[in-house]
Order: C-alpha cells, then sequence, then structure tokens
C-alpha cells in the first residue's frame, strides 16, 4: 500500500505564512508531507530531505521530482541534523518536520521483520547497512534488560514472563524469524483485542532504531538551529514520543508552543487512514 501523510493540511497550516528558506524534512518517506510543504512554499531554496531508510529515499525521489533542484537527499538518522548542518555550513533553518515510526511501505514489506503477519527474519532495522536486529538483540540482552524494554517501550504488561520464555527458548535454538518468535511468546502473552505480539514487536522496534535517542537529539540539533519565527512539527504515534516532545517543547523558554493539545486526526481522516488514530501533531514557534 502507498504510504498516505497523516495529518497534512494541518502540517501545512503550521506553516503557513512562515516564510521558509531552508527546510530540514528528517523522515521524508515517501516524500508526501515534503511535496505539499514544497508546494505551498515556492520561496524555499533549499529542502534538505533526510531518511535512513534507503527504499523509502528512492520514493521520495520519484515523488519530489518538480522540485529535484531545491532538494538535497540525505541518506542517515535526523539526530545527526548538527553534522549535517555543519558539513554544508548552514547556519539556521526556517522549517523542520519529522513524522516518526515505521511507514506503511516498511510495515507492508514483511521481508523487513516489522510485521508478525509474515515469516521473515527478524530484521526490523530501517537502515539495513548498519546496526544490530532485532534477532540480535533478542540472542544478546540478558533477561531483565528484554523485559525492561518490552515494559517501557511496549507498556506490554506481561513483560518478564515474555522474556523469560525467549531465554528460555534460544538456550535450546536461535530464535531468528517472525513465526519462531510468536510461538514463542503465544503461550505466555493475552489474547484480547489487538494481536497478543503486537506490543513486544513495537518494544524491539523500538530498541533496535533507537527511536528515543534519536528524537531526543534530532529535537536539540534543530531548535538550537532553528531561526527566529522559525517553527518545528512533530509528528509522533505513541505517548512515550509524545511525552518527549510535549516537555521538551513546552520547557524551552525560546520556544511558543502554537496549540496547548496536540492536533490529531479527524474521524474522516481515520477512517480513510487507520495509521492516522495515533498520530499527534505538536508545532512550537522560535521566540
Ligand atoms: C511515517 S514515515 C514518513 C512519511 C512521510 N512524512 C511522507 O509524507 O511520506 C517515517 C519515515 O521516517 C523514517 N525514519 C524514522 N526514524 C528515522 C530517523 N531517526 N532518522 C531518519 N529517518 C527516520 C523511516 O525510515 C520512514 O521512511
Amino acid at each position: 500500500m502507498d504510504h498516505i501523510p497523516v495529518l497534512l493540511s494541518e502540517v501545512v497550516l503550521g506553516f503557513e505564512g512562515v516564510p521558509l528558506k531552508v527546510f530540514f524534512d528528517g523522515t521524508v518517506g515517501a516524500g508526501g508531507h515534503a511535496a505539499a510543504i514544497l508546494e505551498a512554499h515556492p520561496e524555499i531554496t533549499h529542502y534538505l530531505a533526510c531518511d535512513r531508510d534507503e527504499t523509502s529515499l528512492a520514493m521520495a525521489k520519484e515523488r519530489l521530482k518538480p522540485w529535484w533542484e531545491k532538494v538535497e537527499w540525505i541518506f542517515g538518522p535526523f539526530a545527526d541534523i548538527e553534522r549535517y548542518l555543519k558539513e554544508r555550513k548552514i547556519g539556521s533553518i526556517d522549517g523542520f518536520l519529522i513524522d516518526i515510526g515505521v511507514s506503511s511501505m516498511q510495515l507492508d514489506d514483511l521481508s523487513r521483520g516489522f510485521s508478525f503477519r509474515g515469516d521473515a527474519f527478524l530484521d526490523m532495522r530501517m537502515d539495513r547497512s548498519r546496526g544490530e536486529t532485532a534477532a540480535d538483540l533478542i540472542a544478546r540482552l540478558r533477561e531483565d534488560e528484554l523485559a525492561r524494554i518490552f515494559f517501557e517501550y511496549g507498556e506490554e504488561f506481561r513483560s518478564r514472563a515474555a522474556a523469560k520464555a525467549i531465554v528460555t527458548a534460544r538456550k535450546k535454538r536461535a530464535i531468528e524469524t517472525t513465526k519462531e518468535l510468536l510461538s514463542v511468546l503465544e503461550p505466555v502473552l493475552r489474547k484480547g483485542k489487538i494481536h497478543f505480539a503486537t506490543k513486544v514487536f513495537q518494544a524491539l522496534r523500538i530498541a533496535v532504531n533507537d527511536e528515543l535517542g534519536q528524537l531526543k537529539q534530532g529535537l536539540d540539533g534543530a531548535i538550537s538551529h532553528l531561526s527566529f519565527g522559525g517553527r518545528l512539527a512533530v509528528i509522533s504515534f505513541h505517548s512515550l514520543e509524545d511525552r518527549i516532545v510535549k516537555w521538551r517543547i513546552k520547557e524551552d523558554p525560546h520556544l511558543e508552543v502554537l496549540h496547548k493539545k496536540p492536533l490529531e486526526a479527524s474521524l474522516e481522516e481515520c477512517k480513510k487512514n487507520p495509521r492516522a488514530r495515533s498520530a499527534k501533531l505538536r508545532i512550537a514557534k522560535k521566540v
């Protein structure tokens, strides 16, 4: 399925009236938000389009063909924004957007191991050129470390039982595929409205990609380089991320928070795109 950008009009409105010259898009993905922003802001001269997934960047390159002369592609994590700006001798940016989490393309490509719907190697890396896979973490981490990850990142109440089952099973045989992990978890996790492995899979994905560390470092870098009057917009998909964004922007004396409550998708948008149901958008202005 093609990736449908969430909260698209809300993002565009968030930058309305702001003269944007240099824009940093940390999660360009399939280029949906990027196309709308470039369309609405012909004054943009330099659009830095960053993604740590080469497949996403390739899609964005197709989508953003009309603006190629303005776009610069960055393959890497947005947390390294400071370095990217320094290398390019860019002092400040006028707009910053991140739309974090996995894309539909990543979830739907069952071979990548993000989803429990297929049977694939437990990879889960957004950037397949470096770092540990989910299978590596499952093989390496201690039982208490696994339990902490499942509890903190997945809010899984049976985190200890899940970690114990994994450690017992891996003594006999390495757990390397989504199906193998499911069969280890099934006897110990509760069956309810959502698939029993949803939370453990989410937790592993967050750990593999250091998603919370990325968010904190990326926000710090962006805020310190935002020009006066410049804006930053963050779309997040779960409470852990939203809490980080909320407090980081609220406590910064140089930022004005534009909406007290995060913006959420309308019922109509959620019907068309179920992924939008948990999306929260926060926007702040540098003052
Ligand atoms: C939800 S999609 C973004 C969709 C995009 N806004 C659009 O309109 O098509 C998330 C994208 O962010 C990328 N991503 C997630 N975390 C990242 C990070 N820390 N650094 C760079 N890219 C990241 C993923 O690879 C994925 O392509």
